[in-house]
């Protein structure tokens, strides 16, 4: 299984992550004195929705159960990565439904759940990780495969590695994971962001463009191991 994704790397200097830590603070008490900034919309528009849609893949006549992937995005990228996993898995033979995290699905029913999100501050998104919490025991029972989709932390060399291995440090200490995935999402896109977001992008260096790879995430799936 592809832990890695031969991508440029884009790393972060102490000096620089400090540098943007108090940026990003500075901006925080800003926006909690009630001054707008961080969450404000892009420019002329107004907030994007994300379409966070649900699909269902399955061969007539199925030989396998049926699997959950459920995944949190903010910015869309995820979707098409959720997506893709599922459709690929569903190839073996297994019905898949793909379903948005912020739904609060349900997980009755399914023997594995594919988990995945966004990373942000290098973590999973916040209800991705709540969703977790709330279902430490059920999930405890099933086989849990996940997978982040970021931007940084990409290179093949062993400090990338051992970088993007602690988006999930928090997902990890809560329950036991079959199979973990690391794959490169999408910059910012400017007509969908936040101010606050292409403010963050523009300080983390967030490289702009699409650098999703759809062999990687396939193959990913393919072998993703779930034990029938
Ligand atoms: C505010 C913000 C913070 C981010 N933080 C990280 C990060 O810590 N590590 C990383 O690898 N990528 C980070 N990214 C990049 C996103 O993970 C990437 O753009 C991903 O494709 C977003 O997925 P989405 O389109 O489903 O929201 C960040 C992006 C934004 C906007």
């Amino acid at each position: 299984m592809p832990l890695t994704i031969n991508t440029q790397e884009y790393e972060i200097t102490r000096r620089r992550f400090l540098k943007m830590a108090m940026i990003t603070m500075g901006a925080v008490v800003i926006a909690g004195s009630g001054v707008s900034c961080a969450s404000q919309p892009s420019s002329h528009s107004e907030v994007t929705t994300i379409d966070t849609p649900e699909f269902i893949f399955e061969k007539e006549n199925h030989m396998k159960s049926r699997l959950l992937v459920t995944y949190a995005t903010a910015a869309g990228s995820t979707v098409g990565v959720a997506e893709a996993i599922g459709k690929t898995i569903a190839t073996s033979g297994y019905a898949v439904d793909v379903k948005p995290i912020k739904n609060n699905p349900s997980l009755k029913g399914y023997q594995a759940v594919i988990l995945g999100s966004a990373v942000h501050g290098k973590r999973w998104l916040p209800e991705a990780t709540e969703f977790v919490e709330n279902h430490q025991e059920e999930l405890k029972k099933l086989q849990v495969a996940a997978f982040c989709v970021h931007i940084m932390n990409l290179g093949t060399d062993e400090k990338s590695k051992k970088n993007r291995l602690t988006y999930l440090d928090p997902i990890r200490s809560l329950l036991p994971i079959v199979d973990e995935g690391y794959f490169a999402g999408r910059g910012v896109d400017p007509d969908t962001s936040t101010r606050f977001e292409r403010f963050m992008a523009g300080l983390m260096q967030i490289p702009p463009g699409d650098k999703r790879d759809w062999e990687k995430i396939g193959a990913w799936a393919d072998n993703v191991k779930i034990i029938e």
